[in-house]
């Protein structure tokens, strides 16, 4: 049976796959340009769970292993927000720099104290059976007054993960792979996943 991770990004299916490799769990993974998917999939769903079984789902329908992640940034200060509007929190199309200006807006006066956030990151998988699994993965920290860095995307310049005196965007990107949240979903998720398969289709 075919593994398809519900995205075109190439960069995070090579990144699955390392880490379910380095778990002896060697696969191919198609993207969905690979199996000549081109519909959208509406992610209507009201929690990063939700949202990555949605588009898992979307795959598993078509005959596949569905795989998914879908992840954001929760600001405790602003009651979970973004969540899983992170990627257009200022609008769409998604604009990192308007996100981050809206953010630290929006925290304005707030101090240091009441800054806490946590990444979080969400990996699905379903099977054309009807089962499927979710796992989470979250890095706690700061969102910072100004932003810090070159490095990273989105948020990170504003991010001080706990135990750094530093932004995710002031990290290398090995560094930043072994504490971020999409690091340790994907280790849940290479735990869980050869028990999954065992059950499911051998
Ligand atoms: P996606 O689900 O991986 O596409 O992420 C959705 C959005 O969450 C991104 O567009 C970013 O705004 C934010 N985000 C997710 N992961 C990270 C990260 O590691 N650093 C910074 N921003 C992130």
């Amino acid at each position: 049976m075919k593994f398809v991770l519900a995205s075109n990004n190439k960069h995070k299916i090579a990144e699955i796959k390392s880490i379910l490799s380095q778990n002896g769990c060697d696969i191919e993974i198609s993207s969905l340009a690979d199996i000549g998917y081109t519909e959208e999939i509406v992610e209507d769903g009201t929690t990063f769970e939700e949202n990555a079984l949605i588009k898992a789902r979307a795959v598993a329908t078509l005959g596949y292993i569905g795989i998914a992640d879908d992840s954001g940034l929760c600001v405790e200060a602003l009651n979970g927000e973004p969540g899983i509007y992170s990627a257009r929190y200022a609008g769409e199309p998604c604009d990192h720099t308007k996100n981050n200006a809206k953010i630290l807006k929006a925290l304005e006066g707030i101090p240091m104290d009441r800054r806490g956030a946590a990444f979080v990151s969400v990996i699905a998988c379903a099977h054309p059976n009807g089962s499927c699994f979710t796992v989470r993965g979250e890095c706690h920290g700061v969102m910072l007054e100004a932003l810090q860095g070159e490095g990273g995307f989105g948020y990170d310049p504003l991010f001080q993960p706990d135990g750094y005196a530093c932004t995710f965007a002031e990290l290398t990107f090995d560094e930043k792979n072994k504490i971020s949240h999409r690091a340790k979903a994907l280790t849940a998720f290479a735990e869980s996943f050869p028990a999954f398969l065992k059950k499911h289709t051998f």
